[in-house]
């Protein structure tokens, strides 16, 4: 949920296009909180604290529409913070390690990580959706992705790129929780993914070293907010 301001499509599907009608999803939807939202609007009126925190802030009060809005407001606030990288950038040299240098270069480069292509600062994502070989998707209970929104035979099993600042601390990774840590996602693009049917033209193995694969890695963790946790 962080940097959230950075995307301009919501959910792994994008079925959401922006904060405010994404906030009714998990709300309603079967399978999270399972909420009706005329119902959710009854019980928060008969409760003072928020019948009086809408009444200040929204002239009609508690409404399904401001409940969003309320929600939205709050998840724009869950923004990184300064980062060796984001120091980098800003004209200080020594803000990263060799390391961390070389990772950019290899994140950057067509020839070697090309995550770029997708992971376009200063979001780190493009907005779109890519198959990287996570579904199968000739099984029938696969996980269509981006196609459920837009029956659109490339979007099998696309997902909305995730945007990498603060990645390190976020793990799982992928929208099915597959990766553990920033090491397996490094080895799953290394394969060059688990399903080939269907990837995304920019999704290809790759042919790095391990020394690489580490200093990609040392890359990412570039992107940690410095005061992450206070
Ligand atoms: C073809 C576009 C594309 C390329 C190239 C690409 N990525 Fe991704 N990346 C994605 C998409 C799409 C996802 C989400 C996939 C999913 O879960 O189905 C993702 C997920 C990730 C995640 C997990 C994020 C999370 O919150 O779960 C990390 C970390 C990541 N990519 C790093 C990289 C790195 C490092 C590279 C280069 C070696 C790279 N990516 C190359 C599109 C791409």
């Amino acid at each position: 949920m962080l940097n959230l301001q950075e995307h301009t499509v919501f959910m792994w599907d994008g079925r959401a296009a922006n904060l405010v009608d994404q906030a009714a999803l998990p709300i309603t939807s079967p399978r999270e909180m399972n909420m009706d939202l005329d119902e959710l609007v009854l019980r928060l009126r008969t409760i003072p604290v928020y019948k009086s925190g809408f009444s200040e802030l929204y002239s009609d009060g508690v409404t399904a529409r401001n409940i969003q809005h309320a929600i939205a407001g709050f998840e724009k606030t869950l923004v990184s913070g300064v980062s060796d990288f984001s120091e980098w950038v800003a004209g200080n040299e020594q803000a990263m390690t060799a390391q961390q240098k070389q990772g950019f270069q290899l994140f950057t480069d067509p020839q070697k990580g090309n995550c770029i292509a997708c992971h376009h600062p200063p979001g780190f994502t493009d907005n779109g959706f890519h198959n990287l070989g996570l579904e199968n998707v000739q099984q029938e209970n696969a996980d269509l992705g981006r196609y459920n929104v837009r029956p659109v035979a490339v979007l099998k099993g696309a997902f909305r790129t995730p945007g990498l600042k603060d990645i390190e601390l976020t793990a799982p990774y992928f929208h099915d929780g597959s990766a553990e840590t920033l090491e397996s996602v490094m080895d799953y693009y290394i394969e060059g993914g688990r399903h080939r049917s269907g990837v995304s033209p920019s999704f290809k193995p790759l042919d790095i070293t391990q020394q690489e694969k580490q200093a990609l890695v040392a890359f990412l963790k570039a992107l940690t907010s410095r005061d992450a946790g206070s």
